[in-house]
């Protein structure tokens, strides 16, 4: 190949390999790294789209010259010349491409090992998925809807699901992990960063899963020692099992900030309960909660209420509940 067509080949590789770092460095594509996991998932991250930059260069370098170089004229008939195999170029192509695979698959052996170690000492929080709701048990045996997680130090979540499969996900924290009945699944996080960020449900798991959403609050050790301490005010009782229960997952509740829609509106209970007939606001709740199919309000479908919360919620916290949203109602 003479010289010429080799500039020209490289110039080519130069243009599409400057619009594609572009394109990559331009957007925002990941979230914020907030966790030394995050940062070595996006590090692996990058490193495979460098490498797909640079290949992608080279190809359509390769097609644009042969395009424009090699096309036929309109008045051409002609055969094309016969062209043989070329040893040194297939040798390339197959080992160039081996070699970054199996650079990925050892950078990416090697940040998996490291993000599940969790070293000596890690903090140790329960982590329970259910219809439609996430629960995050402490050391100290206490259980918030929410998570708190101190910054600087491994926390090991123990992950498991009271009903389907569900999956906790923390864009900022970069990992997914299932949450699947009767199995406890473990995710280490190190936290770099503090701030609040959204739990999420990434797994299909019924009618308010796009709901099932918590938040992370990533704050100093001294302040995670405090909450653990129970320096965190809750709120009310009832309030706490609330949260806890996901019961905002599927219902609007204003005192509690819960905007869901795929059940009733808890600030017109005491409305619907008179509509409903069924005897005091405080037992139309309780059979509300424990046998939702009993009555089901004008306008919502029967069976999408779980029925399980009888059995799931201990009976003091259930008339804590239940005392709870009778205040709430109007
Ligand atoms: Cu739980 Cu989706």
């Amino acid at each position: 190949m003479r010289r010429g067509s080799l500039i020209q080949l490289a110039a080519l590789a130069a243009v599409a390999a400057g619009i594609c770092i572009a394109v990559a460095l331009a957007i925002p594509w990941l979230p914020e790294a907030a966790g030394k996991e995050a940062q070595r998932i996006d590090l692996v991250f990058w490193f495979t789209t460098a490498i797909a930059i640079a290949v992608f260069s080279v190809v359509a370098a390769v097609i644009t010259y042969s395009v424009w170089k090699f096309r036929a004229r309109p008045d051409d008939d002609s055969d094309g010349p016969p062209v043989h195999g070329h040893t040194g170029l297939e040798i390339a192509w197959t080992a160039v491409p081996a070699l970054l695979v199996t650079a990925i698959s050892i950078m990416s052996a090697v940040v998996l090992a490291q993000n599940s170690n969790a070293g000596s000492n890690p903090v140790k929080i329960g982590v329970l998925g259910r219809q439609f709701a996430w629960s995050f048990t402490y050391p100290n045996g206490k259980t918030y809807g929410f998570l708190e997680l101190p910054v600087n130090r491994k926390t090991q979540l123990d992950i498991t699901s009271d009903d389907v499969i569900h999956s906790f996900w923390v864009p900022q924290l970069s990992q997914k992990q299932d949450a699947v009945p009767g199995q406890h699944n473990k995710l280490v996080v190190t936290p770099i960063k503090t701030g609040t960020f959204p739990v999420i449900c990434t797994e299909l798991c019924g009618l308010g899963h796009s709901l099932m959403r918590s938040h992370v609050t990533i704050v100093s050790q001294a302040d995670f020692a405090k909450f653990l301490k129970g320096g965190a005010s809750s709120g009310p009782a009832g309030l706490a099992v609330f949260q806890q229960f996901g019961c905002g997952g599927c219902h609007t509740l204003k005192s509690a900030g819960a905007t869901g829609t795929t059940g009733p509106d808890l600030d017109k209970l005491k409305q619907d309960a008179t509509q409903a007939h069924r005897g005091s606001l405080t037992a139309f709740i309780k059979q509300s909660i424990v046998d939702p199919g009993a009555y089901v309000q004008p306008g919502y479908q029967n069976g999408v209420m779980p029925t399980t919360f009888g059995q799931q919620i201990p009976a003091d916290k259930l008339s804590q509940l239940v005392q709870y949203l009778a205040q709430n109602g109007k």
